[in-house]
């Protein structure tokens, strides 16, 4: 398939007919007066023939000549910038052309290669993984079936490598991707031990960068979204700080907060699985009064953090050393509602019989 040629194919077709043509009535005219010569040559050889005179070689025959020069300058003038002038939407056509198959190479791995959306949805939207969670009950370890929120991804660009403006320049959803996210989230990439090489992977991250939401689309989202888990009874009289920490933070910071599901033990009675102690830790750190406090002694400054989300290696408060795990909400969640939020993890008591930096070391950097 030769992209964006199309008009200068048919341009090329024509010309190519053109010159056979030319070529086969040159061949034809050639043999016909090359039958009359025979005999001839004498009277009709060119370097016989009479020659015109000075007069007119110096004047008509020059002047024709210079002419044609003239002709044939003005079409090199005319044509050589007329192509210039396209040049660069040529490029840009071949560059759009290339990112097109990308787009479609990765929805392709999304949706049959990779199936992504079996988790994530169609195109995205979001979606669950069944899942086998082990959880501790008193010394014994129990298997419980459970059901595991897979997010939406058509808005992940709003959270994760929020300053990007080409997909080409995704470091964090690349690494997540590639890497994964255990438990459920498997390795996609080569270097995490996955399936996909990495142009499989630029695909996917092309294609992710052309569905997501428009702004105006992705503000009415998180403005449903509230409206609906507010208008939950379950969710009669919780803080704004609340209802926005378990809707955009506690699936990382909130001990099985993703997991749904019930198992049925061999002696009938039922295991419920239920969200641990909020924001006593998961894949992200946990985030209480004390913990806060220490790491973030400003609350300012833990807002700031928020808005921007950690950058992989950049040091953050007083002894935090970012990795690309925990996303930025500033782009979709207003100062106001940020400050909501942190006032209310600075509220949250830390788990009995843990410290801060034992804890933190337990779930490692989140990884
Ligand atoms: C078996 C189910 C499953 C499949 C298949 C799957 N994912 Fe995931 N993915 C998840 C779950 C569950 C999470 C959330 C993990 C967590 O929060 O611990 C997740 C998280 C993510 C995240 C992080 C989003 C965020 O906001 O935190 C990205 C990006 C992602 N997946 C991309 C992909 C891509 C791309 C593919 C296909 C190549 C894929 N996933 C296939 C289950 C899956
Ligand atoms: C996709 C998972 C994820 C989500 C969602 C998430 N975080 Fe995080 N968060 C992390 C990870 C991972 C870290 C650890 C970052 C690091 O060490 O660089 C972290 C760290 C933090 C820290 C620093 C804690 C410390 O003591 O160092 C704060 C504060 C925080 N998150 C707040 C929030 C808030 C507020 C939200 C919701 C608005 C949120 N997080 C949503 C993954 C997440």
């Amino acid at each position: 398939m030769i992209y964006a040629a199309s008009t200068e194919r048919s341009v090329g077709l024509v010309l190519l007919a053109l010159i056979l043509v030319g070529w086969v009535a040159y061949i034809f005219i050639n043999i016909r007066q090359a039958k009359g010569e025979i005999g001839a040559e004498v009277e009709l050889a060119p370097n016989r023939a009479p020659l015109p005179s000075d007069e007119e070689f110096e004047t008509t025959k020059l002047e024709r000549i210079q002419a044609w020069g003239v002709v044939f300058l003005a079409v090199i003038a005319v044509t050589l910038p007329v192509y210039w002038l396209r040049e660069p939407g040529r490029q840009a056509g071949a560059i759009r052309g290339f990112a097109e198959r990308s787009v479609s190479r990765g929805e392709r791995e999304f949706t049959e290669g990779f199936q992504c959306n079996a988790c994530h949805g169609p195109e995205g939207v979001g979606g669950s993984a069944p899942a086998v969670l082990e959880l501790q009950m008193g010394d014994k370890t129990i298997k419980v079936q459970a059901s595991y929120v897979a997010p939406s991804l058509n808005d992940v660009f709003y959270r994760f490598d929020t300053g990007i403006d080409k997909p080409e320049d995704s470091t964090e959803v690349r690494n997540i991707i590639t890497f994964g996210r255990a438990p459920i989230m498997p390795a996609w990439g080569l270097a995490g031990g996955g399936p996909g090489n990495e142009q499989q992977i630029q695909d996917v991250i092309d294609y992710l960068w052309s569905i997501q939401l428009t702004p105006e689309e992705m503000a009415a989202k998180v403005n449903d979204q509230i409206a609906a888990y507010e208008s939950d009874p379950a969710n009669a009289g919780k803080s704004e700080g609340q209802v926005l920490f378990e809707l955009n933070c506690a699936r990382c910071h909130t001990p099985n907060w993703n997991a749904r599901g019930s198992h049925e033990q061999p002696l009938g009675n039922v295991v419920v699985v239920e969200p641990g102690q909020p924001g006593a830790g998961g894949y992200g750190r946990p985030l209480n009064s004390v913990s806060l406090t220490e790491q973030f002694p400003d609350p300012a400054t833990q807002m700031d953090f928020v808005k921007k989300g950690a950058v992989e290696n950049a040091p953050y408060g007083t002894h935090g050393v970012g990795n690309y795990g925990m996303p930025g909400f500033g782009d979709f969640l207003t100062d106001e509602q940020i400050m909501a939020i942190v006032e209310y993890e600075r509220s949250l008591e830390q788990q009995p019989g843990v410290t801060t930096r034992a804890v933190a070391e337990a779930t490692g950097s989140g990884e």
